[in-house]
């Protein structure tokens, strides 16, 4: 076997002190500017932001969404100073949304629909049209490119699950379609030039206050309320509007088409969109799984070799997946413009896995297929009618096979030199009594970034834990990296390398002897300039961990989240999701002056070199 590839970029920037700032912290001889924040508006349906928040819904559905997570950059005509910026919108902070939060009547219901519709409409994805002018990125207001997935739009379903019972709802009685999509996290991208958007913490926005079904009480389907109940609405007349009585998906009817009971197996998925292609419509690819999704990435990709795809189910004790495609990889549909077909290729027919990590480094892949092998000894065919069942039901057919309970997956990249797919487990509080090798802490506060590398079989992989989370003054038992006060983080969660080799880690904090010391941060390291003479991986230690440093620290309440970069390396676009008292001003390193309130906005923000140089080295 050929030895692995080395990357031989060099970090070029001092790590930089933890902050606690109304203000983005960036290494010297850099600047950092907001763009896209929350509100923009991307076409003239759109009023401008209005500071009071009192835009309505009809402007909130025409301008950049809120709590901005995973993003990439798509050049347009391989520019590296013009582009489509593909931007996920997690969830909402109602108090920044509103004028003076959201409104309710004596009795605790909605009473005002535009609230609602406009907080159906802050969700999903913005695609924006950017261009870099005299060094800054602006974004192009009115170009056809733009345009805004929300909670509500139209979206066509792919894979097993489309045209099965369980789609059928009263919206698709063919189950063909499904509206909106939500919670969107983590995300990916395609060889072929498409965005991944990944369905993460959905369940919550449903409720069933009859009888859950098995894949509704495994996901944690509430029996109460969602979470922003938009479905108990008041008025008189007491009508319900369909498109929000569809997030109450107790049966009430006599079949699926005259009540939503379906309505939720339209969400969980890895959704493909086409930037490039402004008619195109956003494609659920249910062949991946139905889970929380916190992202998605493909492996290094083989000609004439299938396609791997690795997705985290972010949840405690939840599990790490990959789906491999029955295709295999054929480079000239890197080139093709029919994208969307090219994921029908790929996303549609393949099998998924659910992670095992064994002892030893040594890892299976599980198939969550019929015949797949079950703990006790039998197949999912035993439990399962149908592949359409498993995937409605991803986590439970997961439980069945043995894959290793984690903590927290959150994000997977992978090392553009050595194929090696990392993750982050993010934290997992709850892991009171039993470990296993691969989320060795109890108690696990801080985190840590597990990585392996897959075999020459579907099946086996080899891992390693790269790097564990905790504060500086950690004891040896929770410093197991040698973090000092330039580097300690904890709850690593997005995640990616560019090009270069270089790893990106960033941090959605929870642990209190971190963000004593500093706000939400992003870190850079080199994995693969880190072999040995023997072209061994090294894991983080005290010996190395210098090599690990910090470039960046947001502003107070936010966590950093969602990474991009041009394809001249010379801008990194990171994202800010529910910071507390900024952006200031257009600079966002320029900290919100004592005794000014701000209506906070989730941004995006764009740091590059001030001499114009690659960002990083
Ligand atoms: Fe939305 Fe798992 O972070
Ligand atoms: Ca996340
Ligand atoms: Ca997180
Ligand atoms: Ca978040």
């Amino acid at each position: 076997p050929t030895p692995p590839l080395k990357s031989s970029a060099v970090l070029g920037f001092e790590s930089i002190a933890g902050s606690k700032t109304d203000a983005v912290a960036i290494p010297a001889g850099y600047s950092a500017y907001v763009l896209a924040p929350w509100g923009t508006p991307l076409n003239t349906k759109a009023a401008a932001w209005k500071a009071d928040g009192s835009n309505t819904a009809v402007d909130q559905e025409n301008s950049v969404g809120m709590h901005h997570d995973g993003m990439h950059f798509f050049p347009l005509n391989d520019a590296a100073d013009d582009g489509l910026l593909c931007i996920n919108h997690e969830y909402i902070d109602e108090d920044a949304l509103h004028p003076n939060g959201p409104t309710y009547s004596t009795d605790g219901k909605r009473t005002v629909i535009d609230e609602i519709r406009k907080e159906i409409n802050a969700h999903g994805v913005s695609v924006v049209r950017i261009k870099l002018v005299s060094g800054i990125w602006q974004v192009v207001e009115n170009d056809r490119h733009n345009r805004r997935f929300t909670a509500a739009t139209v979206m066509d379903i792919a894979g097993p699950l489309a045209y099965s019972s369980y789609l059928e709802t009263r919206y698709s009685p063919d189950g063909s379609q499904t509206r909106g999509t939500l919670n969107n996290c983590g995300n990916g991208y395609t060889p072929w030039g498409t965005y991944l958007t990944c369905e993460e913490n959905w369940p919550g926005y449903f409720v069933n206050n009859g009888t859950l079904t098995e894949d509704q009480t495994r996901i944690g389907i509430s029996t109460s309320d969602t979470r922003y109940g938009w479905t108990h609405l008041a008025g008189d007349d007491e009508e319900r509007l369909d498109e929000f009585s569809r997030f109450d998906i107790t049966p009430t009817g006599s079949s699926a088409t005259n009540d939503y009971r379906n309505e939720a197996n339209g969400y969980g998925y890895i959704v493909e969109i086409d930037p490039y292609n402004p008619n195109s419509r956003a494609i659920k690819r249910t062949a991946l799984g139905r889970f929380r999704h916190e992202g998605c990435v493909f492996g290094k990709l083989e000609e004439g070799k299938p396609i791997s795809f690795y997705s985290g189910h972010d949840s405690r004790f939840e599990y790490l997946y990959k789906f491999v495609s029955d295709a295999p990889w054929d480079p000239a549909d890197a080139n093709s413009t029919n994208r969307l077909t090219v994921g029908d290729k790929y996303m549609n027919a393949g099998t998924l896995y659910a992670a095992k990590f064994s002892e030893d480094g040594i890892g299976e892949w599980l198939p969550l297929t019929l015949d797949g092998m079950t703990t006790d000894g039998k197949t999912l065919a035993d439990s399962f009618d149908s592949l359409e069942a498993i995937i409605i039901n991803t986590a439970g057919a997961a439980d069945l096979v043995g894959a290793t309970p984690m903590d927290r997956p959150e994000w997977t990249t992978v090392d553009p030199f050595t194929g090696t797919v990392y993750l982050t487990l993010t934290n997992n509080s709850k892991r009171t009594d039993s470990t296993n090798p691969a989320n060795p802490r109890l108690n696990n506060n801080f985190g840590h970034i597990i990585r392996w590398d897959d075999g020459e079989t579907a099946t086996e992989f080899t891992w390693d834990i790269f790097v564990f989370g905790s504060p500086a003054d950690g004891d040896a038992e929770t410093n197991l990296s040698g973090l000092t006060d330039l580097n300690q983080f904890a709850s690593p969660d997005g995640l990616s390398f560019d090009q270069r080799g270089i790893l990106w880690v960033q941090t959605d904090n929870g642990a209190s002897e971190v963000t004593e010391e500093t706000n939400d941060q992003m870190l850079a390291i080199v994995p693969s300039s880190m072999l040995d003479a023997d072209g061994k991986q090294q894991v983080l230690t005290a010996d190395n961990q210098t090599q690990l440093k910090r470039f960046f620290v947001g502003p107070n309440g936010c966590e950093v989240t969602g990474f991009a970069i041009t394809p001249d390396y010379k801008t990194v676009f990171a994202n800010i999701q529910h910071p507390g008292n900024w952006p200031y001003s257009d600079k966002a390193d320029e900290i919100t002056p004592a005794g000014i309130t701000v209506r906070p906005r989730a941004a995006t923000v764009m740091i590059r070199k001030n001499d114009g140089g690659e960002v990083g080295i």
